[in-house]
C-alpha cells in the first residue's frame, strides 16, 4: 500500500493528522524547520517520531560526504524512526553509499530531479529516493513523468529503494502520484485537508440531516 507521510516540522499539524489515523511518516528539511519556527533539529525530530511513531526524515546541512557522514552518525542515533536526508550530489553518493553499510543506515536521498538521479541513489543503498514533483513542474518540466519513469526503472532491476514523490503541491498531485505508483507521497498539511474535503459531501450531510430532522424532530 502507499505510504502518506506528512511534509512538515510543525508539531501541531503533526498531532492532528495523526489523529485522523491515515499518517505513515513525516519528512522535514531546513526550510520546514525555519517555518516551524526552530534551530533545534534534534529536540523537534524526536518529539515529531514520539507522535507519528513512524519514519521521520531529517536533513544533513554539510555538503562533504565526511560532514554529511559524521552528521548522519549523530541523527540515525535520535531513534530508531529517524531517517538521514541526503542531498543527491556526488558528495552525497559517497556518503550514501558509507551510510547504507551501516546496521541503522537508513538513508533518504533527497533533492531528486531525473530518472538517472534516482537510479544512482538506488545503487549507493538508499532506503528512500526522493522525488521533487512540484519543482520540476515550477520548471516546466514534467515532474510525474520522472517518478513514472524512475518507477519503470526500479520495478526492471528489482531495487531495493522506495519511490518518494515530494514537492507536492495539490490533489491532483497525490493521485497522479498514486497513479504513477510512488511507494510513499509526502504532502503538506494544506493539501491533507483538501484530500478528505468535498462541498458535495457537506452539501449531502446537511440535506440528510434536514431530513431526518422533518422525520424524526
Ligand atoms: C520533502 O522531502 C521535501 O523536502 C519537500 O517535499 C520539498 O517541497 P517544496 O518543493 O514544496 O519545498
Amino acid at each position: 500500500m502507499a505510504q502518506l507521510f506528512l511534509d512538515t516540522a510543525k508539531l501541531e499539524e503533526i498531532e492532528e493528522a495523526a489523529s485522523w489515523g491515515a499518517l505513515d511518516g513525516v519528512t522535514t528539511n531546513p526550510t520546514l524547520m525555519m517555518r516551524a519556527g526552530t534551530a533545534d533539529l534534534k529536540t523537534n525530530t524526536i518529539k515529531i517520531a514520539a507522535i507519528v511513531q513512524g519514519p521521520v526524515s531529517a536533513e544533513v546541512i554539510s555538503t562533504d560526504a565526511a560532514g554529511m557522514i559524521s552528521e548522519a552518525r549523530d541523527i540515525l542515533s535520535w531513534s530508531e524512526h529517524v531517517f538521514v536526508k541526503i542531498p543527491c550530489t556526488v558528495e552525497g553518493l559517497k556518503a550514501i553509499r558509507e551510510i547504507a553499510t551501516w546496521p541503522n543506515g537508513r538513508v533518504n536521498c533527497t533533492l531528486i530531479f531525473s530518472p538517472t538521479q534516482a537510479y544512482l541513489a538506488a545503487k549507493a543503498g538508499a532506503a528512500y529516493a526522493s522525488i521533487f514533483v512540484g519543482r520540476i513542474d515550477d520548471a516546466g518540466l514534467d515532474g510525474m513523468e520522472v517518478v513514472r519513469q524512475s518507477r519503470e526503472i526500479f520495478d526492471n532491476y528489482g531495487f531495493d529503494c522506495q519511490l518518494l514523490a515530494a514537492s507536492i503541491r495539490h490533489t491532483a498531485h497525490v493521485v497522479d502520484a498514486l497513479l504513477a505508483g510512488a511507494d510513499i507521497i509526502t504532502v503538506p498539511f494544506g493539501v491533507l485537508q483538501k484530500m478528505v474535503r468535498s462541498p458535495f459531501t457537506d452539501v449531502g450531510l446537511a440535506r440528510f440531516q434536514a431530513d431526518w430532522e422533518k422525520v424524526a424532530g
